[in-house]
């Protein structure tokens, strides 16, 4: 139950009308919680019928959102966003890692142009580049493995040059980069997946010498369609009789008993207080199983 092992990454890339319905619920949520600040947008660009920017620009102003991802450096979005003060996590897809890592000269022009140029006194507030998207995913097979870290080291060292030291670097990762066993299925008992255990402790520890954060990307959802016997309200906020007791603590939702397993997979190899931010979190909408109705 604690540990996500999520297989699928195309649900990731929401377009804008799913993306839209996120914003109208999340504003919802967040008037409620009276913490908006914390309560960041994906903004996917595979789709058929895109808005424009502009408008998208202004819809994220006018529901007081202040963070955004985008998962690439798409120019007319950043055009859209000169002057917007929206915190921007720029993301970097897999297909650039190889030569990103095999050439300190592609990272440092892709920083020039996709980063220094908008970083000017009222440009684009860059504060992170997400190097790679879920890399390791296990679908993948291992073909990004050995690139993350040294593209993450060259882009590190391309923003270091280019003098942004304010711009932090990340990896979003999939949750199945992380495990309970099946024996101790509870959150204290996480550790990063056998295979990748080395890869991805190597990329923590580039990271936390960094002051850099670790980015997580959960599915809740995908925990319930992939196993029929999943309890349907463990997977929602509203309380469930299906909880998880772990030692002293009860988790009533998977989402807490996902995020507590890599909290507990990073202490059990020293690193404590890791910044985390998670890159990703949704629900599909309407004609999905358990969908939420569309806005
Ligand atoms: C900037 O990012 C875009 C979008 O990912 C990419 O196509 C372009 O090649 C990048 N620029 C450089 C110089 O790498
Ligand atoms: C992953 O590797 C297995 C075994 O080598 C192979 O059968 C499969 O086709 C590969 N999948 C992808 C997506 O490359
Ligand atoms: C817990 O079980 C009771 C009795 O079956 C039911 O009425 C209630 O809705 C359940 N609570 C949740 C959150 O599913």
């Amino acid at each position: 139950m604690a540990g996500e092992r999520s297989k699928l990454t195309t649900n990731h890339f929401y377009n804008h009308q799913i993306i839209l319905c996120y914003f109208l619920i999340i504003s919802q949520v967040s008037i409620a919680s009276s913490n908006t600040s914390n309560v960041g947008v994906n903004w996917g660009i595979m789709a058929s019928h895109q808005l424009p920017p502009e408008k998208v620009v202004k819809m994220l102003m006018d529901n007081s959102f202040t963070k955004l991802k985008l998962f690439e450096a798409d120019q007319n979005i950043l055009d859209a966003l000169i002057g917007s003060d929206i915190e921007v996590m720029i993301g970097i897809p897999n297909r650039f890692l190889k030569e990103m890592a095999q050439d300190t000269s592609v990272a440092a022009s892709w920083v020039e142009e996709n980063v220094t140029a908008y970083s000017y006194n009222g440009g684009v507030n860059i504060k992170y580049i997400a190097v790679g998207n879920e890399p390791f995913l296990q679908t993948y097979n291992g073909t990004y493995v050995e690139f993350t870290l040294p593209a993450l080291i060259n882009i590190q060292r391309a923003l270091e040059e280019a003098d942004l030291k304010n711009v932090k670097v990340t990896v979003p990762f999939n949750a199945d980069i992380y495990f309970s066993p099946e024996a101790n299925p509870v959150p204290s008992a996480g550790d990063f997946r056998p295979e990748l255990r080395d890869a991805t402790i190597e990329i923590i520890n580039f990271l936390y010498s960094h002051d850099s954060p670790f980015t997580v990307n959960i599915y809740p959802f995908l925990s319930l369609y992939g196993n029929a016997y999943f309890p349907l309200d463990f997977a929602f906020f509203d309380g469930t009789n299906k909880s998880l007791r772990d030692g002293n603590l009860v988790y009533t939702n998977v989402f807490d008993a996902n995020l507590d397993t890599l909290i507990c997979a990073m202490e059990r190899y020293s690193f404590l207080g890791m910044k985390i931010i998670v890159g990703e979190v949704g629900w599909p909408t309407d004609g999905d199983k358990n969908a939420f109705q569309p806005c």
